[in-house]
């Protein structure tokens, strides 16, 4: 099975990574700075290769699927797990970071689903799994971009899923809990206050069980167009 996880050099798409190379499968190891993490996730996983790609230049990630395609003849496997954030009021955002945010975590996703969607078309399978947000469905004060991204992100999802399935192609979104990731570690106190609040079981959420049920999720048929929560905070 060929794997390809976008923003997988470090965080959760990392322990995502290392979890299907552990299974055996080939695994693409995709970093957009950060070449010499992906090349130490890389080593860890027995076939493995590392390529470069801005997720919101559609050019550059066709050019990297064609690379794919090239050595291993097909995707079986699409994470779309690369996204960025930044903590600030609406009023406060600036044009910029709302676009830096939107063209990483929604155009990311799609410029990798129809690059790679074409492909998994022609072999009649494939299963792609969007990395959203909690906030994508309950908003989040201080983070207006990343919401709107990740909610975008739920509606490319369903979309998707309903146009792909006639061609054996499934289509889900997962809403990870909040993680100790640079991303997640990297945000204020106040909402990590409100993280651990909302969590009925009043902890962090590790990567690991995303990891392991999105390679559950990778194995199974029928499912699609789903939207699954990762954590204890009720929708
Ligand atoms: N952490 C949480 O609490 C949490 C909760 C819910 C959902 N999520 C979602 O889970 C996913 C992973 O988050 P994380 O916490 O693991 O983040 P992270 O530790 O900050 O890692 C982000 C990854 O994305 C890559 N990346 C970022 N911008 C990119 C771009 N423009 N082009 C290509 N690659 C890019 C980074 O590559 P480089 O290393 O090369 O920079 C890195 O591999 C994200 O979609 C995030 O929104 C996270």
């Amino acid at each position: 099975m060929v794997c390809l996880i976008t923003g997988s050099s470090r965080g959760l798409g990392k322990i995502i990574a290392l979890a299907f190379g552990k299974q055996g499968s080939r695994v693409v190891v995709h970093y957009r700075d950060n070449k010499s993490k992906a090349d130490d996730v890389a080593s860890e996983i027995k076939e493995s290769i590392v390529l470069k790609a801005e997720v919101g230049d559609p050019e550059k990630v066709n050019a990297l699927v064609d690379d794919v395609i090239n050595k291993w003849g097909g995707i079986d496997v699409l994470v779309n797990n690369a996204g960025i954030t930044k903590e600030a009021l609406l009023i406060k955002t600036s044009g910029r970071d709302f676009d830096d945010i939107v063209n990483t975590n929604l155009k990311g996703p799609f410029n990798f689903i129809r690059a790679a969607g074409r492909h998994m078309m022609r072999r009649r399978r494939g299963h792609i799994i969007n990395v959203s947000s909690f906030a994508g469905i309950k908003g989040k004060e201080g983070l207006s971009a990343y919401s709107a991204s990740k909610a975008g992100l739920i509606g490319l999802t369903v979309t998707a899923a309903r146009e792909l399935a006639r061609y054996n192609i499934m289509v889900n979104a997962v809403l990870p809990g909040y993680m100790l990731t640079d991303m997640g570690g990297g945000s204020s106190d106040r909402a990590r206050d409100i993280a651990l609040r909302e969590s009925l079981v009043k902890e962090f959420s590790g990567p690991d069980n995303v990891a392991e049920f999105i390679c559950y999720l990778a194995k199974t048929k029928g499912i699609t167009g789903q939207v699954f929560n990762l954590d204890s905070r009720i929708i």
